[in-house]
């Protein structure tokens, strides 16, 4: 296995760019912190990843990771073909007001209400249930809006706007176990996500042959802390499970399970001396656990309706339909979710050095983030981390190590607020800078309002400070009052 050795922003790059944005005004007194995003380096991570994958696949980023708009518009500039993960209806609603279409939009969040499934089924989003429960209430409201359970209804001439493109899914735990973060495991023996594959096979198996329309199977095994060999084992368990029941699904002439979702989770470095794995390697597991997947989407398979003719694909695992009745074309086998990978190592927080105290063998930087925006490293520092640099005034990088280490706190008003304890930095002095590094995600996301604290200025810039784009503006006082209107 090689690694990613593109994983992250050098500290050079940082500098320039920090020294760019005070030398040109971006980073002005009010700004007593901010969030940088390199959009070059963004650019760069998703040409990768559609390299990476079929051009068919459906690159859905998750939106929790860094729901920017101005970030969503811009990666859909950098190619046509990518959409966004949705993990609530606000999400969705984002989404479709950024211009992602429907098809383009996969909405999972695991507590769907009756009204949310309508509005998603009339949307013509992509939709994962979470459980078999949901899935009841699906099919219901198929039947109300006069689809029924058979795939062709749905090519009728109905008023309806129910897109025959989109698709409807199933989450399904793999339950290989959890990882190093258990907060951030989902595919252990319980979880509050998906339908267990080992404890509840014989009712998956019921909706799959049940329910023609259930075309798709998804996983998401966790986010950081989850080993390669991880995602790669729970992939091959559902395609196992999916070749399984397409062949029962064949013979009922029902069409193949055809969406297949492998969630996000790829860990990404935190740290200098971390290298993870490359994008590049897993596709390469992915494809040698689960050659289908890739075949078909080369392919370009048109599936067809169950009263057709069958005719098996040589070059393919999966069973074509055949007949001039029904068509779904287009259809992306592989959905992918990622957000971590895609997001983290492109951005940086900055934070001015309001006071620095010094007591007997710890020095205290006061700064103007702490769990407003660092909420994970705060509650849990042991999983969560990050590498920090200090700078000047003016940008400078400073090296060197003070005597005593540095505690890093925040400006709420509790004591939990400290990012980092007890950190080798160089020595700090009032209006120096402190750099988070590799910050780009479940971050800014998380922001919580706790103190009322104005939200940070969010710039992105090119080419190592040569351009910047204010992406969000800093919040004023009165956006503040608005909020808690
Ligand atoms: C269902 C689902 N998909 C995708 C993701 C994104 O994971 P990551 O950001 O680690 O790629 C998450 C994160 O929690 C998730 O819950």
């Amino acid at each position: 296995m090689f690694f990613d050795n593109q994983s992250g922003l050098s500290v050079g790059n940082i500098e320039r760019s920090l020294t760019s944005a005070i030398a040109k005004g971006f980073l002005r007194n009010e700004d007593t912190a901010a969030i940088f995003y390199d959009l070059t380096f963004l650019q760069s991570r998703i040409g990768r990843l559609v390299s990476c994958f079929p051009s068919t696949t459906l690159h859905a980023l998750a939106i929790k990771a860094n729901p920017l708009i101005r970030i969503m518009n811009f990666i859909k500039t950098i190619h046509s073909g990518i959409g966004v993960e949705a993990a609530s209806m606000g999400e969705v609603n984002l989404a479709l007001k950024t211009g992602y279409s429907p098809d383009r939009i996969v909405y999972d969040s695991p507590v769907k209400t009756r009204a949310e499934l309508e509005s998603a089924l009339k949307t013509g989003v992509h939709i994962n249930v979470d459980n078999l429960s949901e899935l009841e209430r699906i099919k219901k409201l198929l039947e109300e809006m006069g689809y029924g359970d058979k795939l062709s209804s749905l090519n009728s001439d109905s008023p309806q706007t129910y897109d025959k493109k989109n698709t409807i899914g199933i989450r399904i735990n793999p339950q290989i176990g959890l990882g190093t973060i258990v907060e951030s495991s989902v595919a252990g023996e319980y979880s509050k996500f998906g339908v267990p594959i080992r404890d509840q096979r014989p009712s998956l198996e019921k909706v799959f042959l049940n329910y023609s329309w259930l075309t798709g199977v998804h996983l998401h095994v966790g986010s950081q802390g989850c080993a390669m060999q991880m995602l790669i084992d729970g992939i091959g368990i559902l395609y196992d499970f999916m070749l399984e029941m397409n062949e029962k699904r064949l013979k009922k002439g029902f069409p193949p399970i055809s969406n297949f979702d492998i969630g996000g989770g790829l860990p990404v470095s935190y740290r200098r001396d971390e290298k993870p794995p490359s994008m590049e390697d897993y596709v390469a597991a992915i494809r040698m656990r689960a050659p289908g997947l890739f075949e078909t989407q080369s392919s370009n398979l048109k599936y067809q309706n169950h009263n057709s003719k069958l005719k098996t694909n040589k070059h393919s695992n999966f069973q074509i339909f055949k007949s001039s009745n029904f068509q779904i074309t287009d259809t992306h086998t592989i959905i992918t979710e990622f957000g971590r990978w895609t997001y983290t190592n492109a951005g940086w927080t900055v934070s001015r050095v309001e006071y620095v105290k010094h007591d007997p063998a710890i020095n205290t930087a006061m700064l103007h983030v702490g769990a407003d925006l660092f909420v994970r490293e705060c509650l849990n520092p042991r999983d969560w981390h990050h590498e920090y640099s200090v700078f000047d005034s003016q940008g400078s990088l400073k090296t060197g190590v003070d005597d005593h280490p540095y505690n890093l706190a925040g400006p709420l008003c509790f004591a939990g607020d400290i990012i980092a304890k007890g950190v080798q930095l160089p020595r700090m002095e009032e209006d120096d800078y402190v750099v988070i590094h590799d910050s780009g995600s479940y971050t800014f996301s998380m922001w919580s309002r706790y103190n009322s604290r104005q939200t940070p200025r969010i710039l992105g810039y090119f080419n190592e400070g040569e351009k910047f784009e204010v992406l969000k503006e800093r919040e004023s006082l009165d956006d503040i009052c608005s909020y808690w209107k």
